[in-house]
């Protein structure tokens, strides 16, 4: 089980303006390896069956999928054979890599003595409770008093927002039912937590966000700060924003507030110095509950999970004594196999240290991307912290000289580095990497040098494309 923050949507794209160019501008500056994956993706795998997450037509029509059928350590292997650095963890969600013999013989084992049962009407298994015991005991920020299971971080956040909305009618407070979310915040795409998410590609034209929630600022400093402004300041700015829309829908109307700790899918945007107390302070004056959101995930099956104060559980308990039951869950909450799997990924995380190793090997990531920074006349911002990294694009070092989508930077540079055999995100014309928190000092060598080298192909692309329009 790890805690991870995923960048999984685009989020600088405008996609109205550019979509017409995409195909073949994108399609052009692929090299000829890149248009078809392998051989054995076929017009076939062209024209698959599955409606993929987060795939745009323009990219089926590229290419066929890159069909991943193996992992190792920090690898993934594609049907070819061909292996690549997977600079972002399988989405973020393999922290121990793609082939740790253990999270296979956990749930093995569990499959084979009790493949499934539920946790509906009292009954449960021996895994799920074990897990809960085991996050309730090593969360320690704060005593928590109950764990609910769900299978994914978008379930996590619908449920939450339901968990405070029953909480607040069971306390007679029917009217405060509004979440305060940020902009450019990322919390997933089933209705309630795709409205919460601040990224207007996750809105448009799905008809979101709902009317329970307001969206306050992102915390971004460097792009949003004014002149002169300390991150102090900023934070203290951001936080005076958020009490004013409280003051102004009401304080009576506000149930939550909700923030990833470092926004993921929103650029990897890492909170100004002071920031979290000044929120909490105001949160706290005007009786909103502080949601924090960390996708949970045992990295090789589905789950998620919310951890509730005492206060809360207590209450949501004594009210479904009244209504007869607590009406909320999944045929697979605290699913065993899941379940087994976390619990055996936590053991890891303490047998190794984990922690320990990250700490050890982050300084050599960040600094070795970061070096990058000072000499590209490309990038504007390169932002981090241990094991997460974030590259922006733009012209002239500046926030606001964006590089036309169109010429395909980001695409250029996550080609380029595919050639190369690794594989990072791509976000419009912000980079984003996460790999898997087991990486060596090598393997982040192998990746800084890939990065370099991607990096000079794409500094030519700008240049070519810059000449091209004079
Ligand atoms: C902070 C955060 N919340 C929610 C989610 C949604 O999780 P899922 O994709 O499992 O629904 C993510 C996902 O990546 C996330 O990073």
């Amino acid at each position: 089980m790890i805690y991870r923050v995923v960048i999984n949507c685009n989020t600088y794209v405008p996609i109205q303006s550019c979509r017409e160019n995409l195909h073949g501008t994108i399609s052009s500056l692929m090299p000829s390896s890149h248009q078809t994956h392998n051989s054995f993706t076929s017009s076939v795998d062209k024209e698959h069956a599955m409606l993929a997450p987060f795939t745009a037509g323009w990219q089926t029509a590229i290419s066929p999928p890159l069909i991943i059928e193996r992992s190792e350590g920090c690898y993934i292997y594609d049907a070819n054979g061909n292996k690549y650095l997977d600079a972002l963890a399988r989405l973020l969600s393999t922290a121990l890599g793609g082939s740790e013999p253990r999270l296979v013989k956990a749930p093995t084992e569990q499959l084979n003595k009790l493949p499934f049962y539920h946790s509906f009407y009292n009954h449960t298994t021996r895994p799920s409770l074990d897990l809960a015991n085991e996050l309730i005991s090593i969360f320690t920020a704060r005593q928590m008093g109950k764990v609910f299971f769900t299978c994914s971080g978008s379930e996590a956040n619908d449920s939450q927002v339901k968990l405070v909305w029953y909480y607040n009618n069971a306390l007679g407070r029917p009217k405060k039912k509004k979440i305060i979310a940020r902009s450019q915040s990322y919390h997933g795409t089933t209705y309630i937590s795709a409205s919460l998410s601040g990224l207007p590609t996750l809105h448009q034209d799905f008809d979101l966000p709902g009317n329970f929630v307001l969206h306050t600022d992102c915390p971004h400093y460097w792009r949003f700060h004014l002149p002169g402004e300390t991150e102090e300041e900023f934070a203290t700015r951001l936080a005076n924003n958020l009490e004013n829309l409280i003051l102004k829908e009401g304080p009576d109307m506000i149930a939550a507030f909700i923030a990833e700790p470092v926004i993921g899918a929103g650029g990897v945007i890492l909170p100004p110095k002071t920031y979290f107390e000044k929120i909490q302070e105001v949160v706290k004056k005007h009786d909103i509950l502080f949601i924090v959101d960390e996708a949970l995930s045992s990295a090789y099956a589905p789950i998620g999970a919310i951890l509730v104060s005492r206060e809360i559980s207590d209450v949501i308990y004594s009210h479904s004594n009244k209504l007869g039951t607590f009406a909320h869950g999944f045929t697979y909450s605290g699913h065993p196999v899941s379940c087994a799997v976390a619990l055996e990924a936590l053991k890891i995380y303490r047998e190794r240290d984990i922690p320990g190793h990250v700490s050890h090997v982050a300084q050599r990531f960040q600094e070795g991307i970061k070096a990058f920074a000072a000499e590209s006349p490309i990038i504007w911002e390169t932002r981090g912290v241990g094991l997460l990294i974030a590259t922006e694009f733009t012209d002239n070092k500046s926030p606001y000289d964006l590089f036309p989508f169109e010429w395909g930077i980001g695409e250029t540079f996550g080609a380029e580095c595919k050639k190369r055999g690794m594989v990072v995100k791509v976000l419009g014309n912000l980079i984003a990497m996460s790999p898997p928190l087991i990486i060596t000092l090598e393997e982040i060598d192998k990746l800084v040098s890939i990065y370099g080298e991607a990096l000079k192909v794409t500094e030519a692309r700008v240049a070519e494309c810059k000449a091209k329009k004079k």
